[in-house]
């Protein structure tokens, strides 16, 4: 968040990772073997089934635990509802979240809300880990390949539906939104990896941007590799289709990303598209690359190469 540059820097020596490196979850030692890690993530629906959106907010709040290699312990609820609409849909969206916790093996253990003029709903979860085993998203090093766990379009479809472009809702969309990051999670900590986050609203090039910077290295991205949902790089062409996030984070990484000529206009911009409970971008060493791919086979994941990452170059993310 750019706010938090402006605030005071915290100084705290048991914060493992504070907000400096744009982390998925801020990370606190409560003794050498043992970190709490807390996460906050809310936003207005994104899906108009009540239950789907409980399911998808619970998914992706649980990314962010999942991204740093951490496991989660309980969540707690942030709900704003409008006065006079029917509490039957806020008891539809917490019900979806509860069954998505449960399967992640946690519950709902208080919360707030509040009255607003749109629904709102968001969980934050404290989860635990080593603090030897934090997963950061700034550590890649030069040389580590790159990989990705779900496909990207999601923004784009989700608006493309919206719009009223999409009739019937994609079900391999849908099904990643609601797929846990836990089975992903759990083979690249099996492994060891050097870095992860989740992608999520600043786009797959936003987040591996930040990957960069944090290590102060460039990412490179291999476009005709990333995985896009069917027909996302049809409806991204029609800007009735295009979530609008698609042009703000492409201002925000600004002359620090650079493409290819041969990059074709959609990939271009579904490389900014904004996703929701999208998948984990992953840097590990190259050797071990091909074990991880195998072991996520094994667990149901379907992830893929995306990229790799070398030393410091003029621009931060470069997109062949
Ligand atoms: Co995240
Ligand atoms: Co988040
Ligand atoms: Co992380």
């Amino acid at each position: 968040m750019q706010v938090l540059h402006q605030l005071p820097k915290i100084e705290d020596k048991n914060l493992i990772v504070g907000n400096e490196s744009a982390d998925d979850a801020a990370v606190y030692r409560l003794s050498d073997d043992i970190a709490v890690v807390s996460t906050l993530d809310f936003f207005p629906p994104m899906v108009d089934d009540p239950y789907d959106f409980g399911v998808i907010t619970a998914a992706n709040a649980l990314s962010d635990i999942y991204a740093m290699g951490a496991k989660p312990l309980f969540a707690t609820a942030m709900v704003c509802f409008p006065k006079g609409l029917d509490l039957d849909i806020l008891a539809t969206i917490m019900k979806g979240s509860i069954d998505k916790l449960k399967e992640a093996g946690i519950v709902i253990a208080g919360g707030h809300s509040i009255e607003d003029k749109e629904i709102k709903y968001g969980l934050s979860i404290t989860g635990k880990v080593a603090p030897d085993k934090v997963i950061k998203n700034s550590s890649a090093k030069a040389g580590d390949i790159l990989i990705l766990t779900k496909p990207i379009g999601i923004g784009v479809i989700t608006s493309a539906i919206k719009s009223g472009k999409l009739k019937e809702e994609p079900p391999l969309v849908f099904a990643a939104m609601r797929e846990l990051n836990r089975a992903a999670s759990g083979a690249m900590v099996e492994i060891g990896v050097n870095a992860c986050t989740d992608v999520t609203g600043f786009g797959l090039l936003g987040h591996a941007s930040e990957m960069a910077e944090g290590a102060e290295l460039t990412v490179r991205i291999y476009s005709k590799d990333v995985r896009i949902f069917e027909d996302a790089d049809k409806f991204v062409m029609k800007k009735k289709n295009r979530p609008r996030a698609i042009e703000s984070n492409k201002v925000f990484l600004g002359d620090r990303v650079s493409f290819s000529e041969d990059v074709e206009d959609a990939m271009r911009m579904l490389l900014f598209d904004p996703q929701t409970s999208g998948g984990l971008l992953i840097a590990v060493a190259k050797e071990k690359a091909e074990r991880l791919l195998s072991l996520m086979a094994t667990k149901g994941v379907s992830g893929f190469t995306v990229g790799e990452v070398v030393d410091r170059r003029e621009f931060v993310v470069e997109v062949f």
